[in-house]
């Protein structure tokens, strides 16, 4: 991702006299502009230009909140329902950020089942996909902090639940929660340090997307087919402006749905015991997590012991590192894996029905169902990739991606050699 070596050449003198010292036009168009891109990418390649939107949303939209929040026990939650009574346009200043989150974890979860379909964590791109969970673990601790700061019921009690869990840790788990807590209980210094960390970590997020992009364009974006591109020239097209024009399409119509719930159904996704201030006194019947943490806290139930538990909750992202090396098989899509696509589905299933046992009770049948999913989570990644990728037989894949693309037009009647003469 450097200018060096760039024939680009910028026409305004003042540019080109800067981008001389410091190349960086010609980076913005080699990497932003020029960007050969495999031809054929789908709407699911749209998610990561709005995964980036979304992380300007949340920083810009939290870096004002802030200029009206308190992070103080006594002032927390009364400075919320300030911004939201008082401050000019508060309410939709919280209601963007709050939404945003969880329009954030969609998109996200979108993204990396995109990536396990067409199997784009698979070399060259092993790099790009560690720092998507990176990614993904610093988005997590960001939004589990966040909740905390309007110190409702389900902020106190959440925190103090999932804090709690690192007492499992054998010999010093009470010291490191006491450390985690600034004292002896959920309280004023966890808010603040809960505070500081959640304005902090957004941007540590941004460098790694940095990073992770840079990855990506080291060998390019993988493509539906899963093939390389190996003339640029057939295979690829500039970024701009076919992509600049697809993304932005969907962009707007995500930007619509993610209007529709901030104005139509602004709490939908929220608990509304979030809207009572925190008691430490006063348990609440059920103390569940934001629906995005669903299926971890499922899994993270599934155990009858507590170090057994916290230990499979992590280990369900931390399976995630190495999917790259899991995955056996030598063809990268699903497109052309009859029995891995089945399995894909069925992972997908496994992680809805997580979700919603998360959401449940931690009784009856619901830790019957709770334990099976949990069982099929790991099996999925642990036995069934690797296995799968040794015994199934892959279909055929084209020769290259301009020929599918050209015998998918002449099937249509489109475009091409293949067109036919409008009448
Ligand atoms: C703030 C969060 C993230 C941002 C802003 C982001 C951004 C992007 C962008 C702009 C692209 C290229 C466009 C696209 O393929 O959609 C991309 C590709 C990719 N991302 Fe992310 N990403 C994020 C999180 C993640 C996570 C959590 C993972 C996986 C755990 C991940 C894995 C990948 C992979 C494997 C690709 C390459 C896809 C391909 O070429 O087939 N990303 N990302």
């Amino acid at each position: 991702m450097s200018g060096h070596g760039s024939n680009y050449v910028p026409k305004n003198k003042v540019a080109a006299w800067v981008d001389s010292r410091l190349p960086i036009f010609s980076l913005m168009n080699d990497q932003l502009n020029a960007f050969p891109t495999p031809k054929n990418l789908n709407y699911w390649y749209t998610f990561g230009g709005i995964l980036t939107f979304m992380l300007v949303v949340q920083i810009i939209t939290g870096v004002v909140l802030v200029m009206h929040y308190t992070p103080h026990t006594d002032y927390a939650f009364a400075s919320i329902e300030h911004i939201m009574r008082d401050v000019n346009s508060g309410w939709l200043l919280r209601y963007i950020h709050m939404n945003g989150a969880s329009m954030f974890f969609i998109a996200v979860y979108i993204h990396i089942f995109r990536g396990l379909y067409y199997g784009s964590y698979k070399e060259p791109r092993e790099v790009l996909w560690i720092l998507g969970v990176v990614i993904l673990l610093l988005m997590m601790a960001t939004a589990f902090m966040g909740y905390v700061l309007p110190w409702g019921q389900m902020s106190f009690w959440g925190a103090t639940v999932i804090t709690n869990l690192f007492s499992a840790i054998p010999l010093v788990g009470e010291s490191v929660v006491t450390w985690l807590w600034g004292g002896f209980n959920v309280d004023n210094p966890t808010l603040n340090r809960f505070f500081s960390l959640h304005y902090l970590l957004p941007f540590a997020i941004a460098g790694v997307v940095v990073l992770h992009i840079w990855a990506l364009h080291v060998p390019g974006n993988n493509n539906p087919l899963g093939i390389d591109v190996k003339d640029p020239k057939q295979d690829a097209v500039p970024f701009h402006p076919y992509y600049t024009v697809k993304d932005a399409f969907a962009l707007v119509v995500f930007v619509i749905v993610f209007a529709f719930f901030v104005f139509y159904m602004p709490n939908y996704m929220g608990h509304p015991d979030n809207y009572v201030e925190a008691n430490p006194l006063v348990t609440p019947a059920h103390i569940v997590p934001e629906w995005y943490f669903l299926p971890f806290y499922a899994i993270l139930r599934a155990v009858p012991d507590k170090l057994g538990g916290v230990l499979l909750m992590f280990g369900a992202i931390a399976v995630l590192f190495i999917v790259p090396w899991l995955d056996t098989s030598k063809v990268r899509s699903a497109t052309f894996r009859p029995i891995y696509k089945q399995f894909f589905w069925l992972l997908v299933i496994d992680c809805i029905v997580l979700g919603y046992v998360g959401s449940r009770p931690a009784e009856g049948v619901w830790i019957i169902i709770g334990r099976i999913a949990t069982a099929y989570y790991f099996l999925h990644f642990l036995v069934i990739m690797p296995l799968v990728g040794l015994m199934e037989t892959p279909r055929p894949r084209p020769k290259s991606i301009a020929e599918a693309v050209l015998a998918k037009a002449k099937s249509k009647g489109e475009g091409g050699a293949a067109a036919q003469p409008a009448e």
